[in-house]
């Protein structure tokens, strides 16, 4: 079968990509393919580090969208690879790998990592993975896609008091929804203006960016919320609570605020990660299970 590729190209193209995922997830589930929030949070990353049209392409079959893949290179000189293939169009991924190791060969890096992780339910992936001299890294635990149903009867939400759960109203609260993401993840590439762009970025919408204030206002922890309307599921990205203020069940709360009103948003499910594996035991105090298990693969020459 021939294959049509191009690089990414822009908005259009991430809601393009965004289309794909949705209509591929409902033949897949939930893995192995991203769920559309992952498109639109990854492309953000990426296009506050450099220009996706450098290492992104879509590929067609038959004129229609049936994947998209990455290659990076990364300052430290590790190479990163992803690889989004329709369920229907498995050959094609071994062309998306045939393109990734291609401009593997033409920079230095000695090591090229599967950068979103490989679903171990994936095996036919595994077995293309392996064919090329790729290896499963052994040296740290799986990182883990966790999920949940949404569904009547989800549990109350217990807040310390002085402490309110709601969303965000709009881009006048880019800046404070910005300086609690910095403190979460000891960052300074979360600024105001990059905060704006995302908030303008496809399938971001406010009212999903749930956050918990302290009775100053100030936001004390938070999750961003995507939709994939068509398969009812949802998926939180990234979760955060401020270091002064951990441990007191921010994060679990604001959480399960956020299931309850995506529950009555019509979602069926929502899931989070791949995540490193230590943050099992918060999630499931949210009621999160695990769905799978990731490895990372990497080759090195
Ligand atoms: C992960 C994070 C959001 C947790 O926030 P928090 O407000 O401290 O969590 P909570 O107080 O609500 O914890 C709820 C439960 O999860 C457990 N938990 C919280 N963080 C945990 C962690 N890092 N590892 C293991 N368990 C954890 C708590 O012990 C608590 O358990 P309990 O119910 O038995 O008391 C916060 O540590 C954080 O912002 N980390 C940095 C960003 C990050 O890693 N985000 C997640 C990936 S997107």
């Amino acid at each position: 079968m021939g294959f049509e590729t191009r690089p990414y190209t822009g908005l259009a193209d991430l809601w393009e990509m965004r289309r794909f995922l949705s209509q591929s997830r409902q033949i897949t589930g939930l893995a192995p393919l991203w769920h559309p929030g992952d498109a639109s949070w990854r492309l953000f990353l990426q296009s506050r580090d450099g220009d996706p049209a450098q290492n992104m392409n879509l590929w067609y079959a038959g004129g229609e969208l049936a994947g998209f893949s990455g290659f990076y290179v990364y300052p430290t000189g590790r190479c990163g690879l992803d690889v989004q293939c329709s369920p229907q169009v498995r050959p094609l991924a071994e062309a998306m790998l045939d393109w990734a190791e291609q401009r593997w060969s033409n920079v230095p890096g000695g090591r090229l990592v599967c950068d979103s992780g490989v679903c171990e339910l994936d095996s036919s992936f595994i077995d293309s993975l392996e064919r090329r001299g790729f290896q499963a890294a052994g040296d740290r635990p799986a990182a883990l896609l966790l999920t949940a149903a949404l569904e009547p009867g989800l549990p109350a939400v217990s807040l310390p008091e002085g402490f309110a759960a709601g969303s965000l109203a709009g881009a006048e609260q880019a800046g404070e929804r910005a300086t609690v993401h910095r403190a979460a993840f000891e960052s300074q590439r979360m600024t105001t203006q990059a905060y704006e762009r995302l908030m303008s970025w496809p399938g971001y919408r406010p009212e999903l960016d749930w956050v918990v204030r302290a009775a100053d206002g100030a936001i004390a922890a938070y999750a961003q919320a995507w939709l994939d309307e068509a398969n009812r599921c949802a998926e939180f990205e990234p979760v955060g609570a401020h270091p002064a203020l951990r441990g007191r069940g921010l994060g679990r709360a604001v959480l399960q605020f956020a299931m309850r009103r995506l529950f009555d948003l019509g979602m069926h499910r929502v899931v989070v990660g791949p995540v490193e594996a230590e943050l099992e035991p918060f999630y499931r105090s949210a009621g999160f299970t695990v769905h799978s298990r990731w490895l990372e693969f990497e080759k090195t020459r």
